[in-house]
């Protein structure tokens, strides 16, 4: 059906153009998830640019999530001094000691069991267990917002659409490949359905983008005023 081979697409233009980013496994390798905690907790108000190179020391310091409890508090803040937002690095490293302590150093691998720990909601559960454990979860972050509305041509404003945006995205999210779906709309919104003048014509939705066929893609998603 229609909603399987949208889903099926996305896969394919993930395959194919994907980023690479350091704290990514390729497709069809197994994701190391301190990694994915990692980059989602530095992700949270930080660019992919700037978390490039924190992220790349964090790993040479502490290699593992045990590492990281075993450090002291004030070289993880030292470490983090640019990122911003000194209350994650303090709940970075809250959470790494509740999982080398209470959980032998494993995280857990569900959404809900992941919500249990310091310094990570709801989004961040949702997409740590598609993209490290492969979990059905559909995260959505700004750029999913922003693909998910056009494809659908929604025009209910943020943050009252996000509801339907959830729920669309997750009736198309393929149950094999969850994770990497998530991925790739990520991309999409970073690469080619970009805020301003994005790139329609490269998209592997453009024939069913709703958004496009109306003109109005460039526009969405609309904001409440304030
Ligand atoms: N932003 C938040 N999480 C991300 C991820 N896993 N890949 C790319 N950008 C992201």
């Amino acid at each position: 059906d229609d909603i399987s081979r949208l889903g099926r697409t996305m896969l394919e233009w993930y395959d194919r153009h994907h980023r690479t980013l350091p704290w990514r496994s390729e497709p069809g390798d197994t994701p190391n998830p301190y990694h994915v905690w990692l980059s989602e907790i530095m992700l949270q108000q930080t660019t992919v640019q700037t978390v490039g190179p924190y992220f790349a020391a964090f790993l040479d310091r502490w290699p593992t999530v045990t590492d990281l409890a075993n450090a002291e508090l004030d070289d993880v803040l030292h470490a983090w001094q640019g990122l911003g937002y000194y209350a994650r690095a303090r709940n970075l490293h809250k959470c790494a000691k509740v999982v080398a302590t209470e959980y032998d150093g494993i995280f857990p691998d569900t959404e809900e069991g992941l919500l249990k720990l310091p310094g990570i909601g709801p989004y961040t559960a949702c997409a740590v267990a598609a993209i490290a454990f492969n979990r059905h979860a559909s995260p959505v972050d700004g750029n999913i917002e922003r693909v998910i509305s056009r494809l659908f041509a929604l025009e209910t404003p943020l943050p009252d659409v996000k509801p339907e945006i959830k729920e669309k995205s997750a009736a198309l999210t393929p149950s094999n490949r969850p994770g990497d779906y998530a991925q790739a709309l990520m991309d999409l919104g970073a690469t080619v359905c970009t805020p301003r003048n994005p790139a329609c014509g490269i998209c592997p939705w453009q024939a069913d983008c709703e958004g496009r066929k109306s003109g109005i893609a460039p526009d969405l998603p609309k904001k409440r005023k304030k």
